[in-house]
């Protein structure tokens, strides 16, 4: 199972985002892109042709994380577009299987998103059609937010329903202070955004979480 770590542009300059992007090229293993509609979350960031630039820009694999109503409608565009993984809410969509079936077809991994309060075994039927699980540990729409400590039973439930196959991503307040106790519960994909972001140095910031995951 990989341990990889996927910085959040949410917080960083928008204006320049590649050039932001390129901070951490080389040294993250994935570019978390949060897709926001003011619907589904109150925040509004960027959306498919912005999300299709980037990945024509950056050699980094990208993790799209859609927060918007609707992805049944709107998911497989971005697997279409490139991205490596499209990640949808499950709390936001009306056909689940046929969601995840699609975004695979389009040649992305297919990903569901759960709120803190979303029971886990709302994707139970789903997971032969999964290939990563993102457990929020924030409520969805802002970055920044402390990190809920609460959220490790459910990460290590994830970890038990769903075999050693399937990637974990934690979503939330994910820094060098909390980076082992999700990998110890069984999360294997590591989304930071303000403490990768926000640090005087974003690709030292990336390795020093990278070695901390990778340390026994
Ligand atoms: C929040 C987003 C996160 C956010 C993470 O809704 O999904 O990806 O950017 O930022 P931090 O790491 O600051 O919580
Ligand atoms: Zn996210």
């Amino acid at each position: 199972m990989p341990l990889l770590v996927s910085p959040s542009v949410l917080n960083c300059n928008l204006g320049q985002l590649s050039a932001e992007i390129s901070l951490v090229e080389g040294v993250a293993d994935m570019i978390h892109l949060d897709v926001m509609d003011n619907h589904f979350v109150p925040n509004l960031t960027f959306g498919l042709p912005v999300v299709a630039s980037v990945i024509e820009q950056t050699s980094l694999r990208a993790d799209i994380h859609l927060m918007i109503d609707d992805p049944d409608r709107w998911a497989p565009a971005y697997a279409d577009a490139g991205a490596y993984s499209v990640t949808f809410h499950i709390e936001a969509c009306r056909d689940p299987v046929s969601l995840a079936q699609n975004i695979r077809m389009a040649g992305a991994r297919s990903a569901a998103a759960l709120k803190p309060a979303t029971d886990l075994m709302s994707i139970e039927s789903l997971l032969p059609h999964l290939d990563m699980i993102l457990i929020m540990t924030v409520e969805p729409g802002f970055g920044g937010q402390p990190f809920m400590r609460d959220m490790l039973p459910k990460i290590r439930q994830a970890r038990e329903i769903s075999g050693a196959d399937m990637w974990i991503e934690v979503d939330g307040g994910i820094s060098a202070e909390n980076i082992l106790e999700c990998r110890d519960a069984g999360a294997n994909v590591f989304v930071a955004g303000s403490s990768v972001y926000r640090s005087a140095d974003p690709a030292v910031e990336v390795e020093r979480l990278s070695n901390l995951i990778d340390s026994s």
